[in-house]
């Protein structure tokens, strides 16, 4: 069956109809999808023949794409810092937010060829620690969430990108399981408080586990900053992302718990977005 060029039009008027901010290259990502060529490949052609099959595949995922859908979660994957990620329902979408934790690891070791001994706290699909050790060749790492599901898919992440060698994951409620010393803790933790509004897209399709964290939004800080001295020597740089407008509530948490706030790194929105803390030098 030939798809013209005027009938994806009209998809793509539909998907900037409800504020989708890339709508053709959200079509041609889907087509990709489908039609198993690449993205390259789909760029340049005007049409598309596509089997029966492959023409109900498409419109089924246009469909879940207009009811907000993340594309994602329709396609299985996301790019984080250059690299592809494994997503399901089981892990948050990495964020180009995050991406600045990246930029503070970077800034606060410049010498890439370090040997850093990394922690990601609530790791998802593993985003922070793979990306941080694609960066840093002889640095290894652990990432640790609570949730197994979410775990998987770290590994899985891990195995595709070559890094098993030097990452490993573990099951744990915070740092219960964990242990050693660390020269970067990473940590994107939950930061939404129960009550704050959301978009839809966030609210039904991330995983509520990776979202929330009590009524205010900063108990997992709490609790992470009341466990993680002992993980920590005294050159240990940690960053924390957190929610518009919680800087100054996390840093007095982190103040209470014998940390000092060293950086703050902006976001491309220039939100606050990144926190960095050492121990507090007596
Ligand atoms: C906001 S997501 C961040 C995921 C990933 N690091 C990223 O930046 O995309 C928070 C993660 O923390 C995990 N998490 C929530 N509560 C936890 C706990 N008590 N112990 C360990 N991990 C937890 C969630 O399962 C989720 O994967």
């Amino acid at each position: 069956m030939l798809i013209s060029y005027d009938s994806l039009q009209e998809v793509a008027s539909l998907f900037q109809k409800i504020g989708i901010e890339n709508p053709w290259r959200e079509v041609r990502l889907l087509l990709s999808y489908v039609t198993g060529k690449n993205y390259e490949q789909i760029f340049f052609e005007k049409e598309f023949l596509l089997s029966p099959d492959q023409n109900v595949e498409f419109e089924k995922l246009v469909t879940r794409r207009a009811n907000h859908e993340p594309l994602s979660k329709i396609i299985g994957y996301r790019e984080f810092w250059g690299l592809n990620f494994k997503v399901t329902k089981d892990t948050l979408d990495p964020r180009p937010d995050s991406e600045t934790l990246m930029e503070a690891a970077l800034n606060a070791f410049p010498n890439k060829g370090l040997p850093l001994n990394c922690l990601d706290l609530g790791t998802g699909t593993g985003c922070l620690l793979l990306s941080v050790l694609s960066e840093y060749q002889n640095s290894t790492g652990l990432g640790v969430d609570i949730s197994e599901d979410a775990l998987n898919v770290a590994r899985e992440n891990a195995l595709n990108l070559g890094l098993t060698g030097r990452s490993s994951f573990c099951l744990s409620n915070w740092i219960e399981n964990v242990g050693g010393v660390f020269d970067l803790i990473v940590s994107n933790p939950p930061y939404i408080g129960l009550n704050e509004p959301l978009q839809e897209n966030v609210k039904d399709f991330d995983p509520h586990l990776a979202l929330y964290a009590g009524q205010d939004g900063l108990e997992a800080y709490q609790i992470l900053f009341s466990q993680i001295e002992k993980l920590c020597h005294s050159q240990t740089k940690i960053f924390m992302e957190i929610g518009k407008g919680q800087r100054e509530s996390v840093t007095l948490i982190a103040k209470e718990n014998g940390f000092t706030l060293q950086n703050v790194y902006k976001d491309l929105a220039r939100i606050e977005r990144v926190l960095g803390f050492c121990l507090e030098q007596n």
